[in-house]
Order: structure tokens, then sequence, then C-alpha cells
């Protein structure tokens, strides 16, 4: 039902591009190939905030090991809404990952600066192994010696929102990934 609202807008705004099913499938699949890889090891998963709420905590029910959550904020200063700037992380809240096996959960890999420092500022907290999973990787956008270990779905250059992905911090709540309309 439409009232016409801001938040009816700006949903009418968004081509969906990655279904929820889709998603909810790639994340089953993801559980399943970490739950493997990672069995008898002691897991640490650490989301980044904001955009890897839904990710994280849909992987974590489909992980089939014992395995603790941590979350580490980073944010950018941003220019405009869709051109990252200076990054901050902020680790003050993160567990304990000493011997840990670290897996870090984001919701996308874009240039990778961001992913490339969380790892360097990790790294001090002495884990047992540090590898990144991501939901979403702009391939040819990447400008770093890094890849993401894990990867639901590789997508075009285009700005996405939903599932957890924001822009100006709104459409965070959709269920499916899509692109804004200008
Ligand atoms: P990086 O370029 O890999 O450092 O990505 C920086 C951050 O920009 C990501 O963690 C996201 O928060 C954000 N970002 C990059 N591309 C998109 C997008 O298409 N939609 C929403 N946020 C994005
Ligand atoms: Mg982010």
């Amino acid at each position: 039902m439409s009232d016409g609202s801001r938040a009816d807008r700006q949903t009418d705004a968004v081509r969906p591009m990655i279904a929820a099913d889709e998603i909810a499938d790639a994340v089953r699949r993801l559980g399943r190939q970490i739950s493997s890889d990672y069995s008898d090891r002691p897991l640490t998963l650490l989301g980044v905030l904001s955009g890897s709420i839904m990710f994280v905590s849909d992987l974590m029910r489909q992980i089939e090991l014992p395995h603790q959550l941590g979350l580490v904020q980073a944010s950018s200063y941003r220019g405009t809404a869709t051109v990252p700037g200076e990054l901050s992380i902020n680790d003050e809240f993160l567990p304990n990952l000493k011997d840990r096996h670290v897996l870090l959960v984001d919701d996308i890999f874009d240039t990778g600066q961001t992913m490339l420092r969380l790892m360097h500022t990790l790294e001090h907290h002495d884990p047992a192994s540090l590898k990144s999973a991501v939901l979403l990787w702009k391939k040819d956008r990447t400008r770093v010696e890094l890849t993401p270990d894990y990867h639901c779905f590789a997508i075009p250059d285009a700005f996405v929102v939903g599932y957890g992905l924001d822009y100006n911090d709104e459409y965070r709540y959709l269920p499916y990934v899509g692109v804004v309309e200008p």
C-alpha cells in the first residue's frame, strides 16, 4: 500500500539487481563453505559496521560451527555520498582476537581500501589467521593488491543499496540489493 510518504518514494527509485532469495541461497552456500574450511578452528566473525549487519547476522545462522561475533566500525568521511573519503576505524569494542581465526565480514569490496586498512589494523591484535568475506565485489574497481577470500556476488560498477548497504544512510532495510535510479 502506498501512502505517498518519503519512504515509499525512495523504495520506488531502486531497481532490483539481486533478489532476496538469491541472496539467501548464496549466504547458505557461503555458510557451508566456511563451516568446512574452519572446522576445528576457533572462529571469530568480525562484522564491519554498519553495512554488514544483515549479511553477518544471516551468515552466522548458516555456519554450522561454534563461533564468536565481534564488530568493528569503519567509516569514511565523504566528500559526496558515493565517493569514499578518509577512513576512520574504531576498534575499541573488539573482543579478544589473539589466536582466533578471524573472518572479516563486510557488505562490499569496492576499491578495496577499507578492507586493506582493516586488515592492517587487525594484524596488531595477533589473530591466528585473518581472512575476508564480502557479499558483493566490484571486481573492475579494485585498486589494491588484495582480493576478498570469499564473496557471494561479483557485480558491475554501479552504486547499489539494500541488504545493509546505504546511500546517505537510507535504504539499508531493503531485503534485496538494487541500484538507485538517478
Ligand atoms: P572500498 O572502496 O572498498 O574501500 O569501499 C568503501 C566502502 O564504501 C564500503 O565498505 C561501502 O560501505 C561503501 N561502498 C562502496 N560501494 C558502495 C555501493 O555501491 N553502495 C553502497 N556503499 C558502497
Ligand atoms: Mg561499509
